[in-house]
């Protein structure tokens, strides 16, 4: 096992990232966290067909980067479809549009004229040894580029996954997890791309086991106002009406408060309790370097074929299959502090956007 410490308290190594998402309620935390991260540079943002289109999935990012201040960061498409099998989103999960009730605005700027993996194989050409990858939807577009440039293990600084689950229940099929189960073949390639590597190399995996901890309640989006100096309590209750809509003074809060309310509603729909898994936040507070973490190293496989079991990822931690690893899977993480922290860094966002007019948001239902 392998510790990486929670950093001290005002040092943050600078940190450059490519992320390829599939925005997505919990996508669209994590890219709001990172912009309000000064250490972290946003090298560009691509976008992967998965919890929506990935059209859907770039108006969702052009809007949360001009939201959040950070409007120049490129946003780009690469593929369309899992590698192999037909694409299956779910508006259950994240709405119809990917962000619950929430409504953001049209964004000014457009899709990048490049295909997103040209774009990340390029960058990662350019800067050698400096850009890591965070990768919080299906493999597809991540796949992709490891085709077309095979020495992408060893020109990014790290990579960081969110996928699998080992040796805990699914949330898509009784033994996968949503994004593997997306594009299995994708998550396949990927895997065995890095097998072999130094540990240093190989990927850090967030899976469910440790992603499903980092629960968020209403009381951390009341917090998360208060943070961001919004005067009345944003209160966000199981016994309100389900598509009651925040009216909250400030933009992002309000934002942020309408996409969770869904999240919630749909957890509890599951039998999850009225919280929402913010599996891609902690994601992107682990390749920000903000979280600390420990990790084992496992040799992952991921079924293809097996009708039951599609996207299923298995790791061996003993090497009993004789094989090289291929991934450093998270094994230790800190809700409190993954949350102490997304207030802290959200609402301190809020508020230095600060308060735009609350005439356009819609009225409480
Ligand atoms: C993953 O699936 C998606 O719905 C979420 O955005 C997250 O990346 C969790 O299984
Ligand atoms: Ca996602």
């Amino acid at each position: 096992m392998r510790e990486y410490p929670t950093p001290v308290a005002g040092f943050r190594e600078p940190v450059s990232l490519l992320v390829d998402c599939d925005t997505g309620i919990d996508d669209a935390l994590a890219l709001a966290y990172l912009c309000s991260q000064p250490h972290v540079e946003l090298v560009a943002v691509s976008c992967a067909p998965g919890n929506v289109a990935a059209e859907q999935v770039a108006r969702n990012n052009l809007s949360l980067l001009e939201l959040c201040g950070r409007p120049e960061v490129p946003v780009a498409i690469g593929a369309r479809a899992p590698l192999r099998i037909p694409l299956v989103t779910t508006p259950e999960t994240h709405g119809p549009h990917g962000i619950g009730y929430a409504e953001l605005p049209e964004p000014h700027g457009k899709v990048h004229g490049r295909d997103a993996v040209e774009l990340w194989v390029e960058a990662a050409r350019a800067r050698p040894g400096e850009l890591t990858a965070l990768l919080t939807a299906p493999l597809t577009n991540f796949a992709l580029a490891l085709r077309a440039e095979p020495r992408l293990p060893a020109l990014l600084r790290g990579v960081v996954i969110m996928g699998g689950s080992y040796y805990y229940q699914g949330n898509t099929t009784p033994t996968a997890e949503w994004n593997t189960h997306v594009d299995p073949h994708a998550a396949a390639e990927v895997f065995a791309a890095f097998s072999g590597l130094p540990e240093d190399r190989l990927p850090v995996v967030c899976a469910l086991e440790t992603t499903e901890r980092i629960e968020m309640m209403p009381e951390h989006v009341a917090a998360l106002a208060v943070e961001a100096g919004c005067m009345e309590p944003e209160l966000v209750l199981p016994d309100q009406p389900e598509g009651r809509r925040s009216t909250a003074s400030n933009e992002l809060v309000r934002h942020v408060s309408d996409m969770l309310r869904f999240y919630f509603e749909f957890h509890r729909r599951y039998d999850q309790g009225y919280v929402a898994h913010i599996h891609d936040y902690f994601a992107a507070s682990v390749a920000a370097g903000t979280a600390g973490i420990c990790t084992r190293t496992a040799t992952v496989h991921v079924e293809t074929a097996a009708p039951r079991l599609i996207g299923t990822t298995v790791a061996d931690f003993r090497g009993l299959w004789g094989e090289s690893p291929n991934a450093r899977i998270v094994s230790e993480n800190h809700p409190e502090e993954a949350f102490a922290e997304l207030v802290r860094a959200l609402g301190g966002l809020g508020r230095r956007l600060g308060s735009r007019s609350a005439r356009n948001a819609p009225e409480a239902g």
